[in-house]
């Protein structure tokens, strides 16, 4: 497959890169969407030090957690806000962002018109769960998914109840960018420290059982990798 590999020690600091890379080539004002997580928190921590270039975008929520307020603790938009949003000084769209308290089935077909009408998605980063799910498409999503509610694995409640415990828990569902929708955006960074699932996914078989394996098929795939997961995809390439 044909990705771009970029690794070294400073991860924060070579996602950056990446991103700003992205950017150039990317229109102006582009549709661009953030994951939440432990993995992009470096990558926030350089927009933070760094700026992005004084570049504006837009801001395209990728997973939410269903039931719950957009000021709700555990909310990812509200998270990409503090983290990123704010200090660049972006607003927020609603047409942009699930509203998880709303009738999912609305909700999803808002976000996908709202993608459509602006263009389609132009940079989309990504994070991968050990199980090799990206957005919350988790194991046996349908490549041909939109964005949709969907039931978490028991994996996912497990590696993310140390952050929810404290706020009424991981909920059950949530709403997700479709691997569909993901896959049509012009270009995807893949942010991973994790070596197993990550060459399993971009080197594996490509399959529904391990949803990040669509990306081999992507045209325009950057994997900002540790040194670990690096010496994994080389190992398996
Ligand atoms: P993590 O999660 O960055 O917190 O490891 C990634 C994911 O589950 O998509």
């Amino acid at each position: 497959m044909a990705y771009t590999l970029v690794t070294g020690e400073d991860f924060g600091t070579l996602a950056l890169k990446s991103l700003r890379e992205a950017f150039e080539q990317a229109r102006k004002f582009p549709l661009v969407v953030l994951p939440t997580g432990n993995t992009p928190k470096e990558l926030y921590l350089r927009i933070r030090q760094q700026g992005l270039g004084g570049e504006e975008f837009q801001y395209l929520n990728l997973d939410q957690y269903h039931g719950i307020k957009f000021s709700d603790p555990r909310s990812y938009p509200l998270e990409i806000k503090k983290e990123v949003l704010d200090p660049l000084g972006i607003g927020l769209r609603p047409d942009f962002i699930f509203d998880a308290e709303a009738p999912p089935d609305q909700e999803c077909c808002k976000i996908e018109t709202a993608i459509e009408k602006d263009g389609g998605i132009d940079i989309c980063v990504l994070g991968i769960g050990e199980n090799g799910h990206i957005g919350f498409n988790e194991p046996y999503s349908d490549f041909k998914d939109r964005s949709r509610l969907v039931r978490l694995a028991a994996s996912t409640r497990k590696a993310n109840a140390k952050f929810c415990d404290p706020h009424g828990g991981v909920p059950q569902n949530a709403l997700t960018l479709g691997l569909r929708t993901i896959f049509e955006a012009r270009k995807i960074i893949l942010l991973t420290n994790k070596p197993d699932i990550t060459a399993k996914a971009l080197h594996g078989r490509v399959w529904s059982n391990i949803p990040a394996s669509i990306l081999q098929r992507h045209p325009d795939v950057t994997v900002v990798a540790t040194p670990r997961v690096a010496a994994a995809l080389r190992l398996a390439a």
